[in-house]
C-alpha cells in the first residue's frame, strides 16, 4: 500500500499566519506539524509516500523531509496548483499509484492513542473496499458526520451537515483499494467547488465496502486548523511527552520501531537534533531499545 500525504490548501483560518508560510509547516509545541500525519503513515507501515502541497509551498517540503531515506521510506513530490478539494489527491497521484491501495493522511491532522498502530495496520491490510475512522466531537457540523443504525451499522455520511445526526465525525484518515484513483475520476465538484472526500467515502459506502471503525476514549484527534486547535494540540504533545516521557508524532521514532532504520541511523538523526529534547529521547531510544517494538 501507498500513502498520500496531503498538505496543500489555503489556512484560510489561520490568516495572517498562513499568508506567507504552509499550516502544515507550523510547530506543533517542539515539531512541524506535518510530522505528526507522516508518523501516522510510517506507523501503518507505509513506505512510499506522495507529499502533495501548493507550488509555492513544495520547495520548503523537500528542504524539511528530503527524499525519505533518512526515514527508511521514498518520498515522492507533487503540486496541487488550487485547493481543490481533499478527493484531488487521487486525481493527481494517479499515475504514480499505478493501480495500487492507497492511504490519505491530511497534513494537519494529529492522531494519538493506544492500540492505534493495530487499527492502523489492519486498515492497510484490508484487501478490499475503504476504511475511515470515526471519533466523537462537539462540533460535527464542521466535518463530514456518520450516522449509524441502531445495530451500529454505518448507514450515511454527511459533509459539514447544519444539523448533524450524529456527534461522530471522519477523521483526516482514510484507507482505499486499489480502486481509488478510478474511482476519484467519477466524482464531481460539490456546490463549493470542490471534490469531496465525502463523495468518495459515499461510493464505497453504498456499495457496502466502507468499514467504520470507531474511536473511543483512548484516542485522542486533533486538527491544527485554528489558532484555539493549534495551541491545543501543542499543549497536548506537550503534556503527553513531558509528563511520560514518551514521544508524539515523531517519524524518527516509528522508523526505528518498525524496522525502517537502524540503532546507528536513529543516532545520526538525534545528532542532527543538536541539544534538543528530542535529540535527547531518540538518543536514549537508540542505546536502550530493541527494534521492533511498536
Ligand atoms: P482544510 O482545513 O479543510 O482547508 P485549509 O487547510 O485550506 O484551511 P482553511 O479552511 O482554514 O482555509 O483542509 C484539510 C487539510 O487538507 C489541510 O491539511 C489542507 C489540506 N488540503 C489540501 O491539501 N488540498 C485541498 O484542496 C484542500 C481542500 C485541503
Amino acid at each position: 500500500m501507498k500513502g498520500i500525504l496531503l498538505a496543500g490548501g489555503s489556512g484560510t483560518r489561520l490568516h495572517p499566519i498562513t499568508q506567507a508560510t504552509s499550516k502544515q509547516l507550523l510547530p506543533v509545541y517542539d515539531k512541524p506539524m506535518v510530522y505528526y500525519p507522516l508518523s501516522t503513515l510510517l506507523l501503518s507501515g507505509i513506505r512510499d509516500i506522495m507529499i502533495i502541497s501548493t507550488p509555492a509551498d513544495l520547495p520548503q517540503f523537500k528542504r524539511l523531509l528530503g527524499d525519505g531515506s533518512r526515514f527508511g521510506v521514498k518520498f515522492t513530490f507533487a503540486e496541487q496548483p488550487s485547493p481543490d478539494g481533499l478527493a484531488q489527491a487521487f486525481l493527481i497521484a494517479r499515475e504514480w499509484l499505478q493501480g495500487e491501495a492507497c492511504a490519505l493522511a491530511l497534513g494537519d491532522n494529529l492522531i494519538h492513542g493506544e492500540h492505534l498502530s493495530v487499527l492502523l495496520r489492519a486498515a492497510a491490510a484490508r484487501p478490499e473496499g475503504a476504511t475511515v475512522f470515526a471519533c466523537q466531537v462537539r462540533d460535527p457540523e464542521r466535518y463530514g458526520v456518520v450516522s449509524f443504525d441502531d445495530t451500529g451499522r454505518a448507514l450515511e455520511i454527511i459533509e459539514k451537515p447544519a444539523v448533524p445526526d450524529s456527534n461522530w465525525a471522519v477523521i483526516g484518515l482514510y484507507f482505499y483499494d486499489k480502486r481509488v484513483s478510478d474511482i476519484a475520476t467519477t466524482i464531481k465538484p460539490s456546490a463549493r467547488g470542490e471534490l469531496e472526500i465525502t463523495d468518495l467515502n459515499q461510493v464505497y459506502l453504498q456499495e457496502g465496502t466502507l468499514h467504520v471503525e470507531r474511536l473511543g476514549r483512548g484516542t485522542a484527534w486533533l486538527d491544527a486548523g485554528t489558532p484555539d486547535s493549534l495551541m491545543q494540540a501543542a499543549t497536548f504533545v506537550q503534556t503527553i511527552q513531558s509528563r511520560q516521557g514518551m514521544l508524539v508524532g515523531s517519524p524518527e521514532e516509528v522508523a526505528f520501531r518498525k524496522g525502517f532504520i537502524d540503532a546507528d541511523q536513529l543516532r545520526t538523526l538525534s545528532r542532527q537534533l543538536g541539544k534538543t529534547e528530542l535529540g535527547r529521547v531518540l538518543a536514549e531510544l537508540a542505546d536502550h531499545h530493541p527494534v521492533g517494538h511498536s
